[in-house]
Order: C-alpha cells, then sequence, then structure tokens
C-alpha cells in the first residue's frame, strides 16, 4: 500500500471507527475482503483514510444500515455508472422507503390495539397480511410509488409474447409487465432493484443482458421493458435475447427520427439536455436488426398508469412533483442543474398560461405518438 504524500489529511482507523459508530474489526474486515480499502499508511504502519475512502464507506453502511449483504453491497458501490450524488439519491429514495414502511407498520399496530381495546380480535389472516408482503406491496419507495403496469401497453406486450409458456424479463426491476399466467424467469443486475420486487414475484437471476447466463433457445420468448436504454451495448444485450428465445419482445424508444426532440413539449422546450444521453444510442433500424424483427408504435395513453419518463405529457404539473422525477432515470442523468431550471421553467409557464398556450392541441388528445416502440420478432 502506497505511503501517501498527504497523510496528515488523512483520518486514522481509530478516529474513523469513531466518527462513523463501527469497531476497529469491522474496518479491518471491509479492509481486507476489499469493501474500503484505506488509500494510505501512517508512517508506523496505521490504516489512514482519505477523503474519498471516507465517502465509500459512508455509502457502505448506509447500505449496510437499510439491511443489504456485503457481497451485494460491493456490486453497489462499485457500479461504474453510480456516482456519489446517485447513491445518496438512491439511498434516500430506499430510506424514504423504510420510513412510508415503519409509519404505515405503526397505523397497523394502531388499528390492531383500539381493535382490542373494543375487545375485537384480528384473525390469523388479518394479522400476517397488516405486516406481510401486502404491506410492502401497497406502499412505496420512489420507483415502485409510480412505476406500474399501464394494462394497455401490457396487453399489447402480452399479445405479442403469443402463446409462449416460459418468458424471460431482462431487465426485470419491480416486475412491472411480466405476465402472471405464465413461467416468467427475471434478469437484473441491480441488487436496489431486486430487493425492491414484491413478494410473490418470479424468480430474479442477478445478470446483465449483454451476457445471459443461458443455453440457447432455453426460453419461449424473452421481453425487456423500458431497460435498453440503460444497457452498456444495446445490440449486444437484444442479441442476447435472441439467442436465448425463440420469440422476443422490447418496449423501446426510437431516437432516430431527426425531428424526435420536437416531438415531446418536455425535452423541446424544457430539458434538451436529453439528447445528450442518446448520443451513442442505435437506430431503430440498427436494434430491430440485432433482433430480426419489426417495430410498431406505441401510443402513450393520456392516463397512462407507468410514469415513465413521456407518461405525463397531458398532465405537465405531475413533472412538479420530486417523486415522478426520482422515479425516472433521464432526470438523475441530466443532472441537478438541468433538472432544476427545466422544472423551474416548467413551473412558471404552467402559471403565466404559457404552456396551455403552446401546447393547446393536447387537450384534444387521448394518446400521443412519443417515439415509443414495440419491437417485435
Ligand atoms: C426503467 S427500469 C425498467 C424496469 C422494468 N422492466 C419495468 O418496466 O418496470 C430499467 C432497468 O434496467 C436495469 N438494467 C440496467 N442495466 C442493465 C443491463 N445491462 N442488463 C439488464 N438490465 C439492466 C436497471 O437496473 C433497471 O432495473
Amino acid at each position: 500500500m502506497p505511503h501517501s504524500r498527504g497523510v496528515e489529511d488523512h483520518l486514522t482507523v481509530g478516529r474513523v471507527a469513531e466518527l462513523a459508530g463501527v469497531s476497529v474489526r469491522t474496518l479491518h474486515h471491509y479492509d481486507r475482503i476489499g469493501l474500503v480499502r484505506p488509500s494510505a499508511r501512517t508512517p508506523v504502519g496505521y490504516r489512514a483514510y482519505a477523503a474519498g475512502d471516507v465517502e465509500r464507506l459512508r455509502e457502505v453502511l448506509a447500505y449496510r444500515r437499510l439491511g443489504f449483504g456485503l457481497r451485494e453491497i460491493a456490486d453497489l458501490v462499485d457500479d461504474p455508472a453510480t456516482d456519489a450524488v446517485a447513491h445518496l439519491r438512491r439511498l434516500r429514495g430506499l430510506l424514504l422507503h423504510q420510513r412510508d414502511r415503519a409509519a404505515a407498520t405503526v397505523t397497523a399496530i394502531d388499528r390492531e390495539l383500539e381493535a382490542r381495546a373494543m375487545g375485537i380480535r384480528a384473525t390469523p389472516e388479518e394479522q400476517l397480511k397488516a405486516f406481510g408482503p401486502q404491506l410492502y406491496d401497497s406502499i412505496g419507495a420512489d420507483y415502485p410509488a409510480t412505476r406500474r403496469t399501464e394494462p394497455r401497453i401490457a396487453a399489447r406486450v402480452w399479445e405479442a409474447l403469443g402463446d409462449a409458456r416460459t418468458v424471460l424479463n431482462v431487465g426485470a426491476g419491480t416486475g412491472s409487465y411480466e405476465p402472471t399466467d405464465r413461467e416468467v424467469t427475471a434478469v437484473e443486475p441491480s441488487a436496489v432493484m431486486r430487493a425492491l420486487r414484491p413478494g410473490g414475484a418470479a424468480p430474479c437471476v442477478a445478470a446483465a443482458a449483454e451476457h445471459l447466463p443461458f443455453a440457447d433457445r432455453s426460453f419461449d420468448a424473452a421481453m425487456a421493458f423500458s431497460t435498453v436504454h440503460h444497457w452498456r451495448d444495446p445490440v449486444a444485450g437484444l442479441r442476447e435475447m435472441r439467442r436465448v428465445a425463440r420469440r422476443v419482445v422490447v418496449f423501446t424508444y426510437d431516437a432516430s427520427d431527426p425531428v424526435w426532440l420536437q416531438r415531446f413539449w418536455l425535452t423541446r422546450d424544457y430539458l434538451p439536455e436529453f439528447a445528450g444521453l442518446l448520443t451513442d444510442w442505435p437506430s431503430l433500424a440498427d436494434l430491430t436488426r440485432a433482433i430480426g424483427g419489426r417495430a410498431e408504435p406505441v401510443l402513450v395513453p393520456w392516463d397512462c398508469a407507468d410514469g415513465f419518463f413521456e407518461a405525463y405529457w397531458r398532465r405537465p404539473e405531475a413533472y412538479l412533483d420530486e417523486q415522478v422525477r426520482r422515479a425516472v432515470s433521464v432526470w438523475t442523468r441530466v443532472g441537478p442543474e438541468a433538472e432544476q431550471r427545466a422544472v423551474a421553467g416548467l413551473r412558471d409557464d404552467l402559471a403565466s398560461g404559457r404552456w396551455a398556450e403552446r401546447n393547446r392541441d393536447l387537450v384534444a388528445l387521448d394518446a400521443a405518438e412519443l417515439g415509443l416502440r414495440l419491437l417485435v420478432a
């Protein structure tokens, strides 16, 4: 381990343990397993923690407090796509989720105390319902709060799956759009998302689309919903889906049409930075070719139940809601400056009537073509 020149700016292991409220033994253990390695040693050989080491330790301890295992935490903190701000936002969402969960449990206990005071005893079934997975389902962290199955779009996906009995759901997240009448296997690389899957959801494998740990033709169909834009190599991931399944169904976005930025008022008038997120994005033709299929347009209903980026095209006030934005990665990816500017601009235009004036024609539409596509092969 290198002797850092600025070692006096570092904190000793004892001081870090004291400040963080953990034992020195715990810190030694984290060092041994490579989870948090102090980047220097003092001249007499003590571990010395630099600011970056402390930041990593803070993330590790926060995930630990949320109940994650050390191996899962290593995956989370080593994810190169997640910077410190993204970690803080994610941790905040998970903590709010825990807080809501605790509040709901308190309410359930209060209800039972009241009932008992009146001489009413809850049935064993009622008691379990109040503390079981149903409770978890009924309250949400940022993601499950607004991201749920939109039945009209789900019907399109399920129809495209045809008579498939076994279905692989790649980039499954919390399991929206997983059909309940077929044998589903989910694939999800994020430990946080896997942890948010409700009890009773399909079994979930920790893997990425680009390397699916399944033999050729293992499934009747493979589906991917609102996830391809997150993949490091979308074409490789789609080829993998093609390899492991007879049929492939993908819900994604067409950014190849040069007018796409004008299609949606949110990107056109408030968040042009969205374009920057799609610079390396393959064309729709490349994506379709990777699975050897065709692309069908999917219109977004005005009251879309799934809160993806385009969902609120006729309900612009929704974008002012922090919880709505946190469930959509676009907002985190453009950065807080662009986000705040876009939200402030929209707020002003809604208040002044400028938004309504500019988007007068939308009020008459029940569904909008915003570039969403179902690729089917
Ligand atoms: C917007 S969520 C969509 C989740 C789910 N399909 C749904 O519709 O609710 C995108 C998901 O893609 C996952 N993801 C990111 N990179 C991936 C990759 N390389 N392979 C598979 N999934 C990936 C993310 O962890 C996240 O859960």
